[in-house]
């Protein structure tokens, strides 16, 4: 990882981003980075509705003018039509990385049988990983406590 680490924080939610209820996800998963990380490094967070392009289009904002090397989404993973945040994710990537929600599924079926229901993906865009997460709060410390041993390594390699 580089000196200069920015970390995109996307929580997707129509209901957060109107307004409607607090943002929990972005927060949870500040506060997970914050404990798992040694080196100093910026979030760059974003909250936005379920909007496939909104999605697309701040993913690669991030990516391309904000120079984070890694973006963390939280929400829109499910079945519901509104979800379509590994749509956008998918419209962004150049090089997808199906490990990272393979293991993530894996570890939280352990936890809830209902974590069949979630679709997140993860992929390379330029220098920046992209990782969905789940909505829920308590999804974030079961998805990140699998996959972060190899996001800095990831990140080295695209660097
Ligand atoms: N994964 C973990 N680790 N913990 C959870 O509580 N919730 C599941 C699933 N994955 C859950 C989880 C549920 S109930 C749903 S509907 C899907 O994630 C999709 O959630 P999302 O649409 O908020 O992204």
């Amino acid at each position: 990882m580089s000196t200069d680490i920015r970390i995109g924080i996307v929580t997707v939610s129509d209901r957060a981003s109107a307004g409607i209820y607090a943002d929990e996800g972005g927060p949870a998963i500040e506060a997970y980075l914050a404990r798992a990380l040694t080196s100093p490094w910026t979030p760059v967070t974003r909250v936005i509705p379920d909007d496939r392009k909104l999605i697309a289009d701040t993913l690669k904002a991030l990516a391309d003018e904000e120079g984070c090397c890694l973006i963390v989404t939280t929400g829109g993973t499910g079945p519901a039509p509104r979800d379509v945040t590994p749509e956008a994710t998918e419209d962004v990537i150049e090089k997808p990385m199906p490990g990272f929600g393979e293991l993530m599924r894996q570890v939280s079926l352990a936890k809830v049988p209902t974590a069949i229901l979630s679709r997140q993906t993860a992929g390379i865009r330029g220098k920046a990983l992209i990782v969905n997460l789940p909505g829920r709060p308590r999804a974030i410390g079961e998805c990140l406590d699998a996959v972060m041993p190899a996001i800095p390594y990831c990140i080295d390699l695209i660097e």
